[in-house]
């Protein structure tokens, strides 16, 4: 194939849908493995091999594509937006080197391990809470309503020093910031969102301004105090980190303590080893992150006419890089449809993509759903999920995000 041609069969993919999208994932890597999909104007990429490959070649395959929106914007979405004066650019995913490796280098030294692993605590103390507090209520509970929602949230405000009661609004704007740039809204449907992207830019811009007045411990004090020693980043590029880890920081790790429960549930013997032995909990994260990836694909645009999988892609091209698709690849994972919490190469997954932007965050994330499960299984090791529990998964691009993980577990009767 050398220029673009219309795809005769779509192998049952559906972009946006989310609910079960690996059978189809699954005919691309056997049928198709590079497709030229026109509902979306992107290459469709399904086998690991030829998507670790593109992450890696970040010279042809560039990033800055990453946070386009996949619909155009509307025409009042348009105006809202240039009115509230939103000029928010990607924090670090979309942005190339030189410019990419400049900030990462700057926000990478503020996002010490020293930094979150002081949260530990403070993440022990919200997840104790929270489920005491779900299994003190009826049945069945929702342990994404009731746990998973709030943990990491919390948890990303602290770190930034973000306003704690404003977890409900940040949740609000990040889903706003999902919908506009993965969903596939209509004009009408992207008018709040666009209001809501203009809130959050603000907030993200006098969170910077407060910094210089207050110098807070905080990271965006760190980030505010490293450039009045010299490092080069604007306040601008501040914001915009701002605005990126108060979307990353959460929306993924809710979805990663949602999908842990509602994989470890459905495979009841695995929840049960866990239980009895948290040694194996870290195991099992990186097999939930390949099994069922908060993120299962990602963007990026060819620079140059290229070649993936022996396909001519041509320059300025779009890329759909699946990695729950690369996650599930045979030639990767042994028999990839099975649930293995030992898996020996689980943590080959690339859920966290690969190479120069590889995910920051990758170790505050797992750090987070580990104590979830510690807890969770030490507080309510018999829990289960909720008989004939149908779990709905929101349309997006990118983003598989359950939308509930309804449990039950046996009354408690006070001593
Ligand atoms: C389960 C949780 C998470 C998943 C699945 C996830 C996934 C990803 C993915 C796929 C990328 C793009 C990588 C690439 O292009 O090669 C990424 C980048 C990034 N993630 Fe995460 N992430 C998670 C949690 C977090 C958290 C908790 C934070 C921050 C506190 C974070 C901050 C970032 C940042 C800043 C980038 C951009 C890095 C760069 O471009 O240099 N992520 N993440």
């Amino acid at each position: 194939m050398t220029t673009q041609q219309r795809c005769p069969v779509d192998h049952g993919y559906q972009p946006f849908d989310m609910t079960d999208p690996f059978p189809s994932y699954a005919a691309l890597r056997a049928e198709e493995p590079v497709m030229y999909d026109e509902r979306i104007d992107y290459w469709v990429v399904t086998r690991y091999d030829d998507i670790k490959q593109v992450f890696d070649d970040w010279e042809t395959f560039s990033s800055e594509n990453a946070q386009a929106p996949v619909r155009e914007r509307g025409v009042q979405a348009k105006k809202i937006m240039e009115e509230g004066g939103f000029t928010a650019y990607s924090g670090l995913s979309a942005r190339i080197p030189p410019d990419h490796t400049r900030i990462r280098a700057i926000v990478q030294r503020a996002f010490t391990p020293r930094r979150y692993k002081a949260l530990e605590p403070t993440i022990r103390e919200n997840v104790v809470r929270l489920t005491e507090a779900m299994i003190g209520g009826e049945q069945p509970g929702d342990a994404l309503a009731s746990i998973a929602y709030h943990v990491p949230t919390i948890t990303i405000l602290t770190l930034i020093g973000a306003d704690l009661d404003m977890v409900d609004t940040y949740k609000r704007w990040s889903d706003s910031r999902a919908a506009m740039t993965w969903g596939d809204l209509t004009d009408e449907e992207q008018i709040p969102h666009a209001h809501n992207l203009v809130e959050y830019w603000q907030e993200c811009q006098r969170l910077v301004a407060e910094a210089h007045e207050t110098n807070p411990d905080s990271l965006v004090g760190d980030l505010v105090r490293a450039q009045s020693e010299g490092a080069e980043i604007t306040d601008h590029e501040i914001a915009s980190v701002c605005y990126s880890l108060l979307f990353a920081g959460h929306e993924t790790t809710t979805t990663l303590i949602a999908n842990s429960l509602r994989v470890l549930l459905s495979h009841p013997e695995a929840w049960q080893a866990l239980a009895e032995d948290p040694s194996l909990i870290p195991g099992a994260i990186d097999e939930i992150l390949r099994y069922s990836p908060s993120i299962v694909a990602w963007r990026r645009k060819a620079l140059v006419d290229a070649q993936i999988g022996g396909v001519d892609i041509p320059k300025g091209a779009n890329i759909l890089l699946v990695m729950g698709s690369a996650n599930r690849d045979e030639s990767r994972f042994e028999d990839p449809d099975s649930f293995q919490i030992s898996r020996p190469n689980a943590r080959e997954h690339l859920a966290f993509g690969y190479g120069i932007h590889y995910c920051l965050g990758n170790m505050l994330a797992k750090l987070q759903t580990k104590v979830a499960l510690e807890e969770i299984g030490r507080i309510a090791p018999d829990l289960a999920l909720a008989p004939g529990a149908e779990i709905d998964f929101a349309d997006n691009l990118s983003f598989r995000v359950p939308l509930s993980v309804p449990v039950t577990w046996k009354e408690r009767v006070d001593a």
